[in-house]
């Protein structure tokens, strides 16, 4: 695990000790599970589709501290939400369906929106992920989590790298070896069945399959995945991440789940003018010669859907060969595509959001930039050359409260962008 930053031996030290004080054990009982955030590169919103993505995580994420408790009870106490978590994991648990039917993307109300989604949904999602696959658990935990600062619902993955520590901890605590992949497929059923999120693997594959230095490529339709290391080194350039200062979490937003839709509906039309009435409606299933063949068919939403996917998959494959050739400027430009085909074929890049890409493109020393994440609220991403971050930084808030006043207020003027490293896969010490 040698070369990610993150998390520190006081980080370590503060949530051992947390944990100490409200279970009653020496912190050296306490184990940590370390879940990183991840940012996709190339690849975006093809993954629900069964296409191929690219990602990486970063030297941040989330903590979660605990000890097992003893008996069924879960206690978990967080270090950004209130109220404490109290259930049993012998309790059934049923799927909640928590994406509601109202529109947040523009809401500024960070506590109504954490609200809805309900922190705790994630450690009881676990349990039902675990336990419709016919794993009983008989040992709860005592537990005390927390994610790196003001970085939750920024579109870094915050709510799988909580899924996939509640995974972690509770396996850990019942002596449970579980592997990464079975682990991919238990994150899913938190998000698809337990929160009603029709997402796809991406954030938990990388979050649990990435290694330092390397791009992860995972195929979402085979489950096949490589761990790209680049011929030269890469230590020349840092990864900056843009704030918006919109938050919201995405099983509260109708958004994502309806260009899903939107992307099936294209599929089944492709497939139907191929002869293939009988195949899973989704894009990885339709040939690119079908798609080609038979695209006038398609109506202009499932059209611009379509095309995203099919030119989407495109970057990826020549963004593994430039990542692996160590070509920082060719990665970079296929990112910047990607972002533009993700904001007029996939339409999901807001104003606030679209602005603050423009801004970055500008930035001194960037190589590429996109929106992280679903694109409907959080960060934007770039790879800026290592010795220009500083002032890549400093550009882009400046320009971005320029022309968004109101929302860069409500940044810190510290976190409002971040410059960080590339992290390794989620662990427990
Ligand atoms: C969210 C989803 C992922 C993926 C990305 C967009 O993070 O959870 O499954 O679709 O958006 O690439």
């Amino acid at each position: 695990m040698a070369g990610s930053s993150w998390p520190t031996k006081a980080q370590l030290h503060e949530i051992r000790n947390k944990v100490s004080e409200i279970s009653g054990r020496h912190a050296e009982e306490v184990q940590v599970v370390v879940s990183p955030y991840r940012i996709c590169p190339l690849g975006a919103h093809i993954d629900h589709q069964g296409g191929i993505v690219s990602a990486m995580t970063i030297n941040k994420g989330i903590l979660l501290g605990f000890v097992p408790s003893g008996d069924s009870q879960v206690f978990i106490r967080s270090g950004q939400f209130k109220g404490d978590v109290r259930f049993r994991v012998d309790e059934i648990q049923q799927p909640r369906n928590t994406v509601k039917k109202i529109d947040l993307t523009h809401a500024s109300d960070t506590a109504k929106v954490q609200e809805a989604s309900g922190w705790g949904n994630y450690a009881r999602g676990a349990v039902y992920a675990l336990q419709s696959r016919g794993k009983y658990l008989a040992q709860g935990i005592i537990g005390y989590i927390c994610g790196s600062e003001n970085l939750d619902s920024s579109g870094l993955s915050s709510s799988a790298a909580v899924g996939v520590a509640y995974l972690l901890a509770l396996e850990s605590a019942n002596n449970m070896k579980v592997s990464a992949i079975d682990n991919i497929e238990f994150d899913r059923l938190i998000e698809n069945e337990y929160l009603g999120l029709r997402n796809g693997i991406l954030d938990q594959s990388a979050i649990l399959l990435s290694s330092y230095g390397c791009l992860t490529c995972m195929n979402c339709k085979t489950k096949e995945y490589q761990l790209i290391r680049p011929s030269k080194l890469h230590n020349s350039h840092k990864i900056l991440l843009a704030f918006s200062g919109l938050k919201c979490n995405l099983t509260t937003n109708p958004g994502y789940n309806c260009r899903v839709a939107e992307c099936q509906e294209a599929a089944r039309v492709l497939l139907r003018a191929s002869g293939k009435d009988e195949v899973e409606p989704l894009l990885c299933n339709v040939k690119l010669e079908d798609y080609e063949a038979h695209k006038c068919k398609l109506k202009p939403i499932p059209a611009k859907r379509a095309e995203h996917y099919f030119s989407e998959n495109m970057r990826v494959i020549k963004g593994l060969e430039a990542w692996a050739s160590g070509n920082l400027e060719n990665f970079g430009k296929l990112i910047s595509a990607s972002g533009l085909s993700s904001i007029h074929n996939y339409e999901c890049g807001c104003e606030p959001l679209i602005k603050l890409n423009e801004i970055l493109q500008k930035a001194p020393g960037v190589f590429g930039a996109r929106f992280s994440g679903a694109g409907f609220r959080g960060c934007c991403l770039a790879f800026v050359d290592a010795s220009r971050a500083e002032e890549a930084a400093a550009y882009v808030r400046e320009e971005y409260s320029k022309h968004q006043p109101e929302l860069a207020s409500q940044l810190n003027l510290d976190s409002a962008v971040l410059i960080c490293e590339a992290g390794d896969c989620a662990r427990v010490i």
